[in-house]
């Protein structure tokens, strides 16, 4: 598995396994979490992505019950912070909102720690971006979390390129990444400025939702699901694999992050990394994808 630099403190596995549905399996107990855990790291995936709000802002504490000093050390962990809806330690709050104060993301740090029985967060990420949002203040927060060593680097998700620029303008520390939605579902990002103005700034996007969810597998285009299927069964791979290997194979570094609860998918969409994926067949998903050929 490669393994991707996000800045001098930072590098992450090529594939990154996320948490949102961890809370979602029939299994949480500690063995099935750590077993999970496992089977990412017999993959080389070693970056797990998590959120204050996931599984109702008790999926943190789900992994931290199965980290054991010694799993801890062999992964990074990146979580989120600055939604709030009524549910878990927010059930009083009156409506769902997001918060980027400097009190509201130093108070969700202390929470992620705490939760997570680790004393650093490898990558926070400010997860939506909040239209109140007070640059100087959200940046000097997040450059205060850095300094105090408990946060190592930091990022975005779903912000478009002024968001960023924004946020970046307040802030010492540089941005490492912007986790965006990304998959054969969602592809704007390809034509919309968002991928560019990353590549541009060299920054390696993550990708959530890379198979839609489940989706392109149920009631997405059927087309698109046979071409999959046709590339998978001449490589020897899931189309799972396939439909993630047409993100890898764009320029922009995409770090697809998989939510499967399911052990033996984990290996199997990790194959991703050896399917081939040349420039026509690259366009002919993105063709079924699109529902009509390129201009
Ligand atoms: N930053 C954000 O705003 C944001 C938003 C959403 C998600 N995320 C992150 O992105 C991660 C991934 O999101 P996601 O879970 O939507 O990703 P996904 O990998 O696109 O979808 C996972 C879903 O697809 C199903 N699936 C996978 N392979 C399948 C197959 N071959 N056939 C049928 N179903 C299949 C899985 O079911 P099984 O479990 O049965 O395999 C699971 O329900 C999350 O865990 C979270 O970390 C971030």
């Amino acid at each position: 598995m490669d393994r991707i630099k996000l800045n001098d403190a930072l590098d992450v596995s090529r594939l990154v396994y996320g948490m949102w549905r961890i809370g979602d399996d029939a299994d949480t107990s500690t063995a099935h979490v750590q077993n999970k855990i496992s089977a990412c790291l017999d993959q080389g995936i070693t970056t797990m992505d998590q959120a204050d709000i996931y599984g109702g802002y008790e999926a943190e504490e789900i992994l931290g019950n199965a980290l054991t000093p010694g799993l801890r050390n062999q992964i990074e962990i990146v979580t989120k912070c600055d939604i709030v809806a009524p549910a878990g330690r927010y059930a009083d709050a009156k409506v769902k909102y997001y918060d980027t104060s400097r009190a509201h993301i130093l108070a969700s740090v202390e929470h992620s720690l705490r939760l997570m029985k680790t004393d650093h967060i490898d990558l926070l990420l400010i997860h939506r971006p909040d239209p109140l949002m007070d640059h100087h203040e959200t940046g000097a927060a997040l450059d205060d979390v850095i300094a105090s060593g408990k946060v190592r680097s930091v990022g975005v998700s779903n912000f478009r390129p002024y968001d960023w620029d924004l946020l970046q303008s307040g802030m010492k520390n540089k941005l490492v990444t912007n986790q965006i939605e990304m998959s054969l579902l969602c592809h704007e990002p390809f034509t919309n400025g968002d991928l560019a103005h990353l590549q541009r700034l060299a920054v390696p996007p993550m990708a959530w939702s890379p198979l839609g969810g489940g989706v392109l597998f149920d009631s997405a285009i059927a087309a698109l699901r046979t071409k999959l299927a046709e590339i998978g069964a001449d490589q020897g791979v899931d189309v799972a694999a396939v439909a993630v290997a047409w993100l890898l194979a764009h320029p922009a570094r995409i770090l697809p992050v998989l939510g499967t609860n399911n052990l033996d998918r984990i290996k199997q969409i990790s194959d991703a990394d050896r399917v081939t994926m040349d420039r026509v067949t690259w366009y002919e998903l993105y063709t079924l994808a699109l529902g009509h050929e390129v201009a």
